[in-house]
This record gives structure tokens, sequence and C-alpha cells, in this order.
């Protein structure tokens, strides 16, 4: 059984994977916590109430490759950037979640569900890298459409829930939604990590916008899901938009096939795919919403689509609601199932 470290372990992101290996998604001989100088001295074994073996949380500094397999990385791209490359040259199998890696040639940038084949080999590079939480729930959506009658283009508008601004985020959604409730005129300040005030408000700005205006998010969405579908000339447009919602990012996905097709024969395709629960217009209601996604743990480890039309003006474009917790599917679970994978592969002891 492998030695895992998860590096940013009192996050919002690695508080989940130290929650999903206890309930024994992989199996791990023992878990060693990393985190900044701040948090050493915190027993996150008993504050999480995990009966898996846990190590003294350590500084990556302190972290010796001799002592791990595996390292999930969920503490930001300037750690990974900084210490990634340094425990996979000795031997590590690094899993990052950051944006660091993701498009370089010499790391798959991998779905479980959707490009298995990736992690054929393990990479020399040793690194492999876990997608944007707002792409991974996208392309499982998008795979099996494109199985069915191949993508020509993809409309994406996401509206992402503030656990994607980690722990800071939920507490600023909480707390400035208190303050605006207690006085409906209080001033939230422009700033903190949505860099515009959240509560009871939307913020169509996730990262720093380019020249031609796309923000960082949305150039994710465009990018990585070409290079996990092995389309790199996919034509994809996104708006990305920040919501008061605690969890769970939720999607609105227009695609144009190559091949006319039926609701049915989309609904069809959608249940088929292991990993997907489909809500049909014979559901009440016929679409998965934030909350209730996020209410049961079978829920938050499936992406869930739901309003799936077919338009009547042209059976090639079809529509699509897709929702997923961004914390499992989107960060810890996706990473998890990599690391699950590896070890199907014999890449791990
Ligand atoms: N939130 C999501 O939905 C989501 C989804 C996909 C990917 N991701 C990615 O996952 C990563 C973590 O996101 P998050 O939402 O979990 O953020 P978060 O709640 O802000 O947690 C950040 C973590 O990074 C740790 N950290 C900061 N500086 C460190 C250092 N020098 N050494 C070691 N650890 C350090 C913090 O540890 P201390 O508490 O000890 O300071 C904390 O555990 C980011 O790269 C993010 O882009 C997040």
């Amino acid at each position: 059984m492998p030695r895992i470290a998860i590096v940013g372990a009192t996050g919002a992101v690695g508080r989940e994977c130290l929650a999903l290996l206890d309930s024994g998604i992989v199996p791990v001989e023992r878990v060693t916590p990393v985190g900044s100088a701040r948090s050493v001295g915190r027993d996150l074994g008993a504050e999480l109430a995990l009966s898996l073996p846990v190590a003294p949380l350590v500084t990556v500094d302190d972290l010796d490759p001799r002592d791990v397999d595996v390292a999930v990385f969920c503490a930001g791209a300037d750690v990974s950037l900084r210490e990634a490359e340094r425990l996979a040259a000795a031997g590590v199998l690094v899993v990052d979640n950051s944006s660091a890696f993701r498009m370089r040639a010499d790391v798959p940038l991998v779905v479980p569900q959707v490009n298995p084949g990736a992690l054929a080999d393990r990479p020399v590079s040793h690194l492999v890298a876990n997608p944007n939480c707002s792409t991974i729930q996208l392309v499982r959506a998008l795979h099996p459409l494109h199985e069915l009658a191949t993508l020509e283009s993809v409309v994406v508008a996401t509206y992402q829930a503030a656990s994607g601004g980690g722990l800071r985020g939920l507490e600023e959604l909480a707390e400035g939604s208190r303050r605006v409730l207690d006085d409906p005129g209080a001033r939230v300040e422009p700033g903190g990590r949505f860099g515009q005030p959240l509560p009871f408000s939307l913020v169509p700005e996730i990262g720093l916008q380019d020249d031609s205006g796309r923000t960082h998010e949305e150039r994710k969405l465009v990018r990585e899901p070409r290079k996990i579908l092995g389309l790199p000339g996919l034509r994809v447009s996104a708006t990305a938009v920040r919501v008061p919602v605690f969890h769970c990012h939720s999607e609105a996905v227009h695609v144009v096939l190559r091949e006319p097709v039926t609701v049915e024969a989309v609904e069809k395709a959608l249940t088929a795919t292991p990993g997907l629960r489909v809500h049909t217009r014979s559901d009440t209601p016929s679409y998965p919403m934030p909350r209730t996604v996020f209410a049961r743990p079978e829920d938050r480890a499936l992406v869930h689509v739901g309003r799936i039309r077919v338009e009547p003006e042209d059976p090639r474009a079809v529509a699509v609601w897709v929702v997923a917790d961004n914390l499992w599917v989107g960060a810890a679970l996706n990473a998890l199932q990599i690391v699950g994978l590896a070890m199907e592969n014999g890449w791990l002891r």
C-alpha cells in the first residue's frame, strides 16, 4: 500500500482528500499531512476524526521523499511550482491539483473516466495534473456526446461556488452574507478572494483578464478540454461566473455535434456512462441543483446532468445542465482516482 502525502492538507481540497482516504477510496499505508509553518503542531487526525494512520503534520521542507510514494498537491500553483518537481525528481509520483503543469507536454492531464489511456505509462516527469474543477465536470458530460455524434463546438457558462475559492472563499461568503442580512445597506468592500463582493450578487470574472478579455478560468475551460479529449481544434467559448452558492459548480453547456441526434439518444448515451447521474424529463425536478447534490455523499461523487434538450430548429444542437461537487469530482476525488489508476497500472507498490 502506498504512503501518501497531502500537501495543503488543512485546506478545502486537502481536507476532502483526507476524508476520502479515510473512507477507503484507495488503500493507504500512512498519510502525511503537509502544511505551511503556521499549521505545524495541528493534529488533523483528531480534528477530522480520521481512523487511518496519520503522521504528524510537516512543512514541505521537512518532507523526506524517501517516506512517501505519492504526493497530492493542493496548496496552490506557487507551492506546486516551488516544490513539486523536487519531489518528482526524487521518484515521488506527484498528482497536482493546481494549474502549474497542466499544459506541459510531458505531464498527462487526466480525468480517469475520460482519458485513462493517458496513464498507460508512468510519465518520465513523475507528474500528473488534475484538471481545473469546472473542466472535469464539463469533459465528463462532453465525452459521451462526442462518442455519440462528434463534437464540433462547445459554449459553456459556469455558475461557480464559493468553495472554489478555498476555505477563505467560504468564510467570505458566509460573513458577507450575514452582514448584508443584518444590514441590507451594508457595504461589502471589493477585494478578497473573489475580487468583488459576492453575497447576493454575481461576479462574471474569475481570475485576471488577458488582452482578448478572456479570464484565467475561461482560458482553462478552452484549453484543458482540448488536451483531455484529444481534440486540439475543438471550438470552445466560455463565460465563468462566481455565484453566491457555497458548494458545487453548475454549468449550462451548449454543443453542436457533427450528426443530428434525438433527446432519447442523448439520454441513453449519458445514462450508459459510469459516474454520471442523468435527470430526465420524467424526474421531478428534471434537473440537479447544487444544494441537493451536496447533501448526500453518493451524489457528491457523481456528475449530474439534466435539462437535456435537442434544439427543435437544429437537431445537431444539444443543451444540458451539469452540476458536480467541485471539491470532490473537481479536485480531491479525481486526484485520488488518478492514484487508484496508477496503482492498477502497477506504478506503486
Ligand atoms: N477549491 C476547489 O474547488 C478546487 C478545485 C480544483 C482545484 N483546486 C486547487 O487546489 C488547490 C488548493 O485549493 P483550496 O481551495 O483547497 O485552497 P485553500 O482552502 O486556500 O487551502 C490552501 C492550502 O494550501 C496550504 N499552503 C499554503 N502555503 C503553503 C506552503 N508554503 N506549504 C504547504 N502548504 C501550504 C494551506 O496550508 P496552511 O493552512 O497550513 O497555511 C492550505 O492547506 C489550489 O491549487 C486550487 O487551485 C481547488
